[in-house]
């Protein structure tokens, strides 16, 4: 498949430098300072080698590669929120044209997940974006493997860089400004990474899951959302000497969206480590599945992003 991607994040780099393995060719790379395109595709290293160089901040161009020759659009610009731009509107101009897209910016399926499923509908295009939730957990295609319908409840642990915070706040006793600074150095953390603490990341995710088990139109604004920035100092401490930890938990149920820290057994299944990510699925004649693996970072996100192209391809 011919792949445009818009974005140089940890994400986009990743999708360009494995999309090859894969079996893909990349003939457009975008970001802020402006887009590499060529229809026989293109080196990517030296494309972004090219823009570092020339160290040019440019007004945010991806035309050139939205009008160049692709059957794939790969969307992992930064999460935006309210009307989704200018993520939604690259989504737009991709389906316009009958090609694919596949989202790993999470902003337009929480935010406007009505419009991209109209969008669809008069589209020979197919919008896919199992990045958007769980890193290369495969979460949203286990809900569509099962049916929506069939899944009653989503609930887990779905931001690596607020599961880190704790995890080496807990176990080494660091304070909570160095280990934030640790998650972004390892390129696990939002652009703006007070998504990440604020809990917003988190319930992006469980909006997203929300939309898809219900075919829902919510959005950001329907969820409940509290982060771990305000957490007291001494809370991790406390939980401790109860035999217990804590974890910002989101869940998607028939009683809403909800995202905050909780009290979890320290040795229980929520207890995941570090930057991973579980998803607890209670399915209606199936009991609780749990899935569990990375949550966040570039290869790992490409992975999904990937793995979303070949089921386009198939
Ligand atoms: N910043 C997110 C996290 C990864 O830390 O989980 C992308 O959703």
């Amino acid at each position: 498949m011919k792949l445009a991607i818009l974005g140089a994040g940890a994400v986009g780099r990743s999708v360009a430098d494995l999309a090859g393995e894969y079996g893909h060719r990349v003939t457009a790379f975008a970001d802020s300072t402006g887009a590499a395109v060529d229809d026989d595709g293109i080196d990517v290293a030296a494309a972004l080698a090219e823009k570092n160089e020339s160290g040019s901040v440019g007004r945010y161009a991806p035309e050139d590669a939205l009008d160049a020759e692709y059957d794939v659009l790969v969307e992992a610009t930064p999460t935006t929120l309210g009307d989704a731009e200018p993520g939604f509107g690259h989504v737009r101009a991709a389906l316009e044209r009958d090609s694919h897209v596949v989202l790993a910016n999470k902003g337009p399926v929480a935010e406007r997940y009505a419009d991209l499923r109209e969008l669809e509908r008069n589209s020979e295009g197919k919008v896919r974006f199992e990045a958007t939730v769980g890193g290369a957990i495969p979460v949203l295609s286990t809900i569509e493997n099962y049916g929506p319908d069939t899944i009653s409840a989503a609930r887990g642990v779905l931001n690596g860089t607020a599961n880190f915070v704790l995890t080496r706040m807990a176990a080494e006793g660091l304070g909570y400004e160095h280990v934030l600074a640790e998650a972004q150095d390892l390129g696990v953390a939002e652009a703006d990474p007070s998504f990440d603490v604020n809990g917003t990341d988190a319930a992006l995710k469980c909006v997203i899951l929300a939309n898809v088990l219900d075919d829902g139109a919510y959005s950001l604004d329907d969820a409940d959302v509290e982060g771990i920035a305000e957490l007291p100092g001494n809370a991790l401490e406390l939980a401790a000497e109860d035999g217990r930890t804590i974890r910002l938990i989101g869940e998607a149920t028939p009683q809403g969206v909800r995202v905050g820290p909780r009290l979890v057994p320290e040795n229980g299944t929520l207890a995941v480590s570090g930057t991973r990510n579980i998803v607890q699925l209670e399915t209606d004649h199936a009991g609780r599945l749990n899935l569990s693996g990375r949550g966040a970072g570039g290869p790992e996100t490409a992975t999904a992003v990937l793995a979303d192209v070949n089921r386009l391809r198939d």
